[in-house]
């Protein structure tokens, strides 16, 4: 590769790749397992040897992983970081090493490393206009832009980019379209099925009158909505659910009435990462950051049963 060793102002130029490395955050839900398969099945397609990591939802272990991975000598590194600062330092030990990096899912903090520079690309969804939808969803769903009510929201894990990113896309679109519909409590649940039930009952009990949930992912949405039943609530009719990802359950959950919108983050992500990674080889210049598209999944209008079939 056309990169002095150590310099950090320079981007590396390669034109070959075998060895492709996979730094994952975690495998933990239907979303990763999806996202995972599709990083697979296109690394084979493609005849590339893949070399994996997962860092089960922890920062230290996913920087030892890069770390790793940098060592096993890749010709590109692909990096999903669990959080937006805790890696960037191991993107530019990579880039460092002559290493190039593609970010894919979630971003890092471009303060710390930067797309062009630091690393080839960021591939992924549009995070904020994603919590924006999903506030959309949610106003609808409670009468509209003039009605009154409280509502709760749990996050998912904090400082990653998604959490972030969704968090304020939702609560700006709130504030500024429906402003008399207030966020009386905002909590993590760490993305996860387990947690966020275990934190919508205690939030229950203390806002007993709360009109509305916002879940950061389908996982969370889906404990709440067992934790919201199990207190005596009626997912869909005195209590609306909108979540974001487009899993099976999630999906299902709208069909049956329980949920009122999912959002789709797909994460079917593995074709655009490699077609990206095919125009990077042949030294086209890449944009900061590669859009995956999403839509908006709900009962009435017949969107979630088409997109059933295609749900993960
Ligand atoms: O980074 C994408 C998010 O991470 C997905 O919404 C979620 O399900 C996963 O944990």
């Amino acid at each position: 590769p056309s990169c002095t060793p150590g310099s950090n102002t320079k981007l590396v130029k390669i034109s070959k790749a075998h060895k492709i490395a996979w730094s994952q955050n975690a495998l933990d839900g239907a979303w990763r397992f999806a996202e995972e398969a599709s990083i697979e099945q296109q690394a084979q397609q493609h005849g590339y040897q893949l070399l994996k990591a997962n860092a089960n939802n922890s920062d230290v272990q996913q920087v030892q992983d890069i770390e790793t991975l940098i060592n096993d000598r890749p010709d590109v590194l692909l990096v999903d970081p669990h959080t937006e600062d805790a890696e960037a330092k191991a993107i530019l030990d990579a880039r460092k090493a002559c290493i190039p990096v593609i970010v894919v899912d979630r971003d890092v903090n471009e303060s710390l490393a930067t797309p062009g520079r630091d690393f080839a690309t960021f591939i992924g969804s549009d995070f904020n206009k994603q919590g924006q939808l999903a506030a959309d969803a949610l106003i609808e769903s409670l009468g509209g832009p003039s009605t009154k009510a409280t509502i709760v929201e749990l996050s998912g894990t904090t400082g990653s980019s998604p959490a972030i990113l969704r968090g304020g896309g939702f609560d700006g679109e709130l504030a500024s379209k429906a402003p008399g519909i207030k966020i009386v409590a905002e909590q993590t649940a760490n993305f996860a099925r387990a947690t966020g039930q275990q934190v919508m009952s205690t939030l229950i009990q203390q806002y007993p009158n709360i009109k509305g949930v916002f879940a950061h992912n389908d996982e969370m949405a889906i404990g709440a909505i067992t934790a919201l039943k199990a207190s005596g609530k009626h997912p869909g009719s005195d209590i609306k659910v909108v979540s974001i990802d487009g899993t099976k359950d999630a999906v299902n959950l709208v069909l049956s009435g329980e949920e009122y919108a999912v959002v789709q983050s797909n994460p079917r992500l593995g074709p655009l990462v490699f077609q990206t990674l095919d125009q990077y080889l042949k030294g086209q210049d890449l944009p900061a950051w590669v859009v995956q598209q999403d839509k908006v999944f709900k009962k009435a209008d017949g969107s979630a049963a088409a997109y059933l079939p295609d749900a993960f």
